[in-house]
């Protein structure tokens, strides 16, 4: 389907809005910072020396090195934004709107990193229109909102769940049991004839569990349509030779539910394998678009989708359907017959309660799968899985799932 000239725009402008982000990190989390120090001087002198014997502005320069080291990181995301094809009219040159050091920044915020269960995982649609105070500050300059910092700050967190040692254990709670179903479905399939097999995981984030399934030797796509995920995807895949290589501090941006200054501060490394390590003559791609629209469309003779899969993955990602009906429709029918889809996640519907207008049909978990069978699934192989999602192991607040599990096998 061509893309009308309108709709290229809006996408060039919210790709640029995202560097804009990146490249803004720094002095908009340093402000955050600053504020701090500040509420500081206001006490009462007897109050800031109390304070100052449990050294607080000693941990307030600490998160300000901490945050400084991730704007380097997260400035080599997009230092070479061309490369995603866009054009990127407007856009400062890398580094103009980090101010390391300027404490100040361009404005002030007043951002917490208060994610509190409900849509912590949600990672939003490309939104054209941000939430918030946005828009050029001057021309050619876009002044990221706090809802685009939460993106930037949740990508950081996401690095963890994908592609460090420390978010192992959360991973392999959601990942461990989809590879197992796929290994199991195709148990009669030779690990070497695996390559014929093709199989899709929508939402992809990061790529960790696309690139895990490429790795058992299955072709592997993985879909993702959040520019933050993109880029840093691209990034962590394609420019990063060694283990260990970044060092982030994703936990800098919250003072609240720490039991410690560790908590909060502790370093990160990522990755946890080389992610180029993958045996040679492996199949593995991400296709940056939305999937409705990339796999629902009407076939088109280059690419069709109808019966071309074998497998497809989806692991927290059903519920960023607006219409489950279509997800679930465009699942079954890029399925080949006997084709597997494997699931697991909560069912948090991502737009329950928009402000943008957007239709949002909302299902229990008995419904969706009354639904499945109804479009030609047999479910089965069902269980609860108990899980965090991108969550500080360390906090002293954490939010478990009672994420839903099947595999389920085309049909009709
Ligand atoms: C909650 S995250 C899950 C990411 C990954 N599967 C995981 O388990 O870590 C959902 C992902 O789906 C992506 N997403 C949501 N709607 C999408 C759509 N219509 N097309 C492609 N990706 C979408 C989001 O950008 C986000 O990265």
């Amino acid at each position: 389907m061509p893309f009308s000239r309108t709709a290229i725009n809006e996408e060039q402008a919210h790709f640029s809005n995202v560097i804009q982000t990146f490249r803004q990190y720094a002095a908009y989390s340093l402000s955050a910072n600053n504020r701090r120090r500040k509420d500081f001087f206001t006490l009462p002198r007897a109050d800031q020396e109390l304070l100052h014997s449990l050294r607080y502005k000693e941990k307030l320069a600490e998160v300000d090195r901490a945050i400084l080291a991730n704007a380097e990181f997260l400035n080599q995301i997009v230092v070479d934004p061309e490369i995603f094809g866009h054009e990127l009219e407007g856009i400062d040159d890398p580094g103009v709107n980090d101010v390391p050091g300027d404490t100040q920044g361009p404005f002030h915020s007043h951002s917490h990193d208060h994610t509190h269960g409900p849509h912590s995982h949600s990672h939003d649609a490309p939104t054209r229109a941000s939430q918030g105070h946005a828009g050029p500050e001057k021309k050619g300059r876009y002044r990221p909102t706090d809802f685009d910092m939460d993106k930037l700050r949740s990508t950081l967190k996401q690095f963890v769940r994908d592609w460090s040692e420390e978010g192992r254990a959360e991973r392999e709670v959601c990942y461990a049991p989809m590879r197992e179903a796929l290994l199991q479905h195709f148990s009669d399939i030779p690990p070497a004839e695996r390559h014929n097999l093709r199989v899709l995981v929508p939402g992809a984030g990061l790529g960790r569990l696309a690139w895990d399934i490429a790795n058992l030797g299955f072709a592997c796509q993985g879909n993702e349509f959040s520019h933050y995920m993109l880029l840093a995807s691209f990034f962590i895949l394609n420019r990063t030779d060694s283990v260990n290589q970044h060092t982030i501090y994703p936990y800098v941006h919250s003072f609240s539910n720490l039991p410690n200054n560790a908590a909060m501060l502790r370093p990160i490394t990522i990755p946890d394998i080389t992610p180029s390590s993958l045996p040679q003559g492996s199949n593995f791609s991400l296709v940056a678009g939305d999937f409705e629209e990339i796999y629902g469309a009407d076939d088109d003779a280059d690419e069709p989708h109808s019966g071309q899969w074998d497998a497809v993955l989806t692991c927290f990602f059903i519920d960023t359907a607006k219409n489950i009906v279509n997800y679930l429709r465009v699942i079954h029918r890029i399925l080949a017959p006997g084709g597997v889809w494997i699931n697991l996640g909560p069912l948090l519907w991502h737009f329950e309660n928009n402000t943008t207008n957007d239709p949002s049909i909302e299902l229990t978990l008995e419904e969706v799968k009354a639904l499945a069978r109804k479009i030609g699934f047999d479910i089965s192989n069902e269980r609860t899985i108990d899980t965090t999602y991108t969550n500080n192991a360390q906090s002293m607040l954490g939010y478990v799932y009672h994420a839903a599990f099947w595999t389920a096998k085309k049909i009709i």
